[in-house]
């Protein structure tokens, strides 16, 4: 079963609640997923994953110091070529997401495009996008392994939509 993390700062349990939505979504779609602290989480936590989501909220038009820190205490030889996400919730201008996708992208991360903004407390249709962005990483999880798989055997496992593709091509 592919693995997903999803850590997250949050002040006041906005960004948090983002999180668990998106791990709803990812395990609705039979991905192991968990959320976590950004200052609970471990490397081999890190190192497990193939997906990693990372989110914060904005202050004073960037994230907090503590998780631009995390971030760039991750290493690329760790992290380079997982899925990636960003997310956040936000006040009126809601930067530390663009910016966390930015640096996840430095890192040789496959970054999930746009990133997933939510204003202030999360409704119950903020909380159903939240659910899709992990469907979302579900479905890229998937596709990266059915092609991992196809590399291995050459013309036994190819993915549907490479199929299709091919197919409408001419
Ligand atoms: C001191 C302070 C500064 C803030 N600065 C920004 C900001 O620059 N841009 C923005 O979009 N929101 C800003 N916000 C709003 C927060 O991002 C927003 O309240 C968010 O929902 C908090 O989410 P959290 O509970 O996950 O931390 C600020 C909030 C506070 C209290």
């Amino acid at each position: 079963m592919p693995k997903a993390i999803v850590i997250y700062l949050s002040t006041s349990g906005n960004t948090k609640a983002m999180a668990e939505a998106i791990v709803e979504g990812l395990e609705s779609r039979n991905v192991d997923a968990k959320a976590v602290n950004f200052h609970e989480t471990s490397i081999e936590d890190i190192k497990a994953a193939d997906a990693i989501a990372i989110g914060s909220s904005t202050f004073y038009y960037k994230m907090l110091l503590p998780m631009e820190k995390f971030i760039e205490s991750l290493e690329k030889a760790t992290v380079a070529d997982k899925v990636g996400a960003a997310f956040g919730s936000y006040g009126w201008s809601g930067e530390a997401p663009v910016m966390i996708a930015e640096k996840m992208r430095e890192l040789g991360m496959d970054v999930i495009d746009p990133v997933l903004r939510i204003q202030y407390q999360p409704v119950e249709k903020d909380l159903e996008e939240c659910k899709m962005l992990g469907k979302d990483i579900a479905k890229k999880l998937k596709k990266k392994f059915a092609r991992e798989e196809g590399a291995a055997k050459p013309g036994e496992a190819i993915a549907p939509e490479e199929v299709k593709m091919g197919e409408g091509g001419h």
